[in-house]
C-alpha cells in the first residue's frame, strides 16, 4: 500500500494549544457500509499515514473502529498521542453526556478524547435510516438553556481529563453568539457542512473571527448520503465545470480538488472513503500541488448556497420546514 509521510500533513492550532490535523477520515457510512468495512478503512487509513478520525456513537461502529485502534496501536504502527479521535454525543443523550462520552471511550477503548463535539443543538432523536418523513413526538426546536445544561456537562468532561477538547456542530450564528456569552469553557472547533456549492462564508468567518476553529463535513458533496437527505434540486460539486477544469489541469479527481479548496480556505477537511485508492488520493491531494489564487477566486464564485444534509428529521411540531432549523432571518426560531 502507497503511504503518506504524517509529517506532511499541515495541522491547526488551536486556543487551547492543542494540534489537529488538516485532514481526517469520515465514518458516517452506516446507511451503504458495515461497521465492519468502515473500521477496516480506519485501519487502512491509518497504516497510510491519516492520523485523525472523525467518529461518533450515532455511526453505530465505535466498538469495531476501537478494536483497530487498539490493533493499530498494539501493533506499534500509531501511539494515542500521534492520534486525533473526535466523537459525537448523540441528539438523546443531551442529559446524559457524560455517561454517553463514558461509553464512547469504552466503545473505542480510549482513555480520552480530543475532540467531543455536541453533534446537534436539538435534542431531537430519529432512528437510523428512518425516511424523510420520520418525526419525533416530543421534538423542540432550540432552547438555549437546555443547551446549556449540555454544555456545562461537556465542560465537566474537559475538567475531569477524559476529552481535551469540546465543540459545538450544526450551530448557526445567532446560537453561537448565545452559548459563547454563556460559556465557561469556549467551544475550539465547530463542526459544520462546507463543500464548494455549499461554502456558508459568513458562519465560517464568525467562527474564525470568535477563534473557534471550523471542521468542514461532507466535504466532497457527500454522494452517498442517506436518501431523506436528497432532494431534485440538490447540486453535484464534483460535476461543477470549474471544479472539473481544474481536476483536469491538475489530473487529479474532482473530489480531490473539493479538498485541496478547502484545506487552502482555512478548514479542516474530513472525507469519507472505504475505499484505498480514493483515501490516498485524498489524502495525497492535500498534501502537494496546491491551487492557484486564480483557483480558489474561481471556486469561491460557485458557492449556490446549496445545503445537502438539511436536517428535516429533527423538525418539531408547527415548524415550517428544515430552514426553520438554520435560523435563516439571523433568528433562533422558536415554536
Ligand atoms: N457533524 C455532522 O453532523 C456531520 C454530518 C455529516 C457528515 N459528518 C462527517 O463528515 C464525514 C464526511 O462527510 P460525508 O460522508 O457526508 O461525505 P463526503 O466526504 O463529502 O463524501 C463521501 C463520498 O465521496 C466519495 N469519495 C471520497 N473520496 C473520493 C475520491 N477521491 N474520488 C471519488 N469519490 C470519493 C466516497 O466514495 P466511496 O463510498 O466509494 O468510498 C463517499 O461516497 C462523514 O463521514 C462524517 O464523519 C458529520
Amino acid at each position: 500500500m502507497q503511504t503518506i509521510n504524517p509529517t506532511l500533513v499541515p495541522f491547526k492550532t488551536l486556543y487551547t494549544g492543542d494540534k489537529i490535523p488538516v485532514i481526517g477520515l469520515g465514518t458516517f457510512g452506516s446507511d451503504n457500509y458495515d461497521a465492519e468495512t468502515i473500521a477496516m478503512a480506519v485501519k487502512t487509513a491509518v497504516k497510510m499515514g491519516y492520523r485523525h478520525i472523525d467518529c461518533a456513537s450515532v455511526y453505530g461502529n465505535e466498538k469495531e473502529i476501537g478494536v483497530v485502534l487498539k490493533e493499530l496501536m498494539n501493533e506499534g504502527i500509531v501511539t494515542r498521542d500521534e492520534l486525533w479521535i473526535t466523537s459525537k454525543v448523540w441528539n438523546d443523550k443531551h442529559n446524559a453526556v457524560i455517561e454517553s462520552c463514558k461509553q464512547t471511550l469504552a466503545d473505542l477503548q480510549l482513555d480520552y478524547l480530543d475532540l467531543y463535539l455536541v453533534h446537534w443543538p436539538f435534542p431531537n432523536f430519529h432512528p437510523p435510516k428512518c425516511d424523510v418523513n420520520t418525526r419525533q413526538d416530543n421534538a423542540v426546536p432550540y432552547i438555549h438553556t437546555h443547551f446549556m445544561h449540555t454544555w456545562s456537562q461537556m465542560e465537566n468532561l474537559v475538567e475531569t481529563g477524559l476529552v481535551k477538547n469540546i465543540g459545538t456542530s450544526n450551530v448557526t450564528i445567532p446560537k453561537m453568539k448565545l452559548i459563547l456569552r454563556d460559556c465557561n469553557i469556549k467551544p475550539a472547533l465547530n463542526e459544520m457542512e462546507i463543500h464548494p456549492h455549499f461554502q456558508q462564508p459568513e458562519l465560517y468567518q464568525f467562527m474564525k473571527d470568535n477563534g473557534v476553529e471550523v471542521i468542514g463535513y461532507s466535504p466532497i458533496g457527500s454522494p452517498g448520503r442517506p436518501e431523506r437527505d436528497k432532494t431534485p434540486k440538490d447540486t453535484v460539486d464534483m460535476e461543477d465545470p470549474v471544479i472539473m477544469a481544474i481536476a483536469e489541469r491538475l489530473g487529479v479527481h474532482p473530489a480531490v480538488v473539493c479538498l485541496k479548496w478547502a484545506v487552502q480556505r482555512g478548514q479542516i477537511t474530513i472525507p469519507f472513503s472505504v475505499k484505498t485508492d480514493k483515501m490516498y488520493n485524498n489524502l495525497k491531494g492535500i498534501t502537494e500541488v496546491p491551487l492557484t489564487e486564480e483557483d480558489m477566486l474561481a471556486i469561491s464564485k460557485i458557492d449556490k448556497h446549496c445545503r445537502l444534509i438539511k436536517g428535516q428529521v429533527f423538525l418539531w411540531k408547527g415548524a415550517k420546514s428544515w430552514e426553520d432549523l438554520w435560523d435563516l432571518n439571523g433568528e433562533i426560531t422558536t415554536l
